[in-house]
């Protein structure tokens, strides 16, 4: 690169740089204006998407401390949800607008921000359209209805068995393990409210709609191609051995 070429491309840097800058700064003063500055929130304070963002983002660093307080984190992010109008905000309204039950009985999900510390996504279902027992491995959920209402219930896993059994399905071998599994909470969540778990209280839940139903959930961290959900097979016929609150399950791990 010649010098004059070096000169212009630094100057063109330069300008780069104090655009995005200033870009940056109006985003983050748009932010604020619109719903006052950090110092000044509280729990009344109306958020839009771009403050809830910016709110959030600060949050999410959190599970990078060690030890990482989960339950004073998914509260501070219920704190957030509850402070969002969701169905007003255009990115989620122009989601819901095109809604269309595309998978009958499996809902239908889209992504309004992702990022590698946390997510934001979209769930949509019609009554009935149920969700089995799944876990989030190593992640906090916080779920908020914003229409309709569902049942979620949640569980731990109280005793791991060692017993396991093999099976074929096509080219691939599982190994089905068993477990008891303790209801940890047994809740209708309605317009509005938010339900939580976090990567040791409550994880495995499942969901099931009353009505036409609409979800935001913010997982932390986000989900990664790695990441593998375990699905369980629950008997809810009966408590185990007659003990309240208890329940035998069954899951299954790919072999090879
Ligand atoms: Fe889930």
């Amino acid at each position: 690169m010649d010098d004059y070429k070096r000169r212009e491309f630094i100057k063109l840097s330069a300008l780069g740089f104090v655009t995005i800058a200033t870009q940056l700064n109006s985003i983050s003063a748009y932010a604020q204006k619109a719903n006052a500055h950090f110092g000044k929130w509280n729990e009344d304070t109306k958020l839009n998407w771009d403050a809830f963002l910016e709110r959030l983002s600060q949050l999410a660093k959190t599970q990078h401390e060690v030890p990482w307080d989960q339950k004073q984190y998914t509260d501070q992010v219920r704190q957030l949800l509850l402070q969002c109008n969701f169905p007003a905000f255009e990115n989620i309204k122009k989601e819901m607008d095109a809604y269309e039950n595309k998978r009958p009985n499996w809902f239908e999900s889209a992504s309004l921000h992702y990022e590698m510390d946390f997510q934001v996504s979209l769930f949509q279902f019609e009554k009935g359209e149920y969700i089995p027992h799944h876990d989030h491995p190593n992640m906090t959920g916080v779920l908020n209805v914003v229409s309709g209402s569902l049942l979620a219930k949640n569980y731990n896993v109280e005793e791991q068995s060692s017993e396991s059994r093999e099976i074929k399905s096509g080219e691939k071998t599982f190994e089905v393990k068993k477990c008891i599994l303790r209801e940890v909470e047994n809740e209708i969540l309605k317009t509005g409210d938010v339900g939580l778990l976090t990567a040791d209280e409550g994880n495995i839940h499942s969901i099931m709609p009353n009505e036409f139903t609409q979800m935001v959930d913010v997982f932390t961290p986000a989900y990664q191609y790695n990441t593998n959900a375990n699905w369980y097979k629950v008997n809810e016929d009966g408590f185990y051995q007659g003990k309240e609150h208890l329940y035998e399950a069954e899951y299954s791990i790919t072999r090879f």
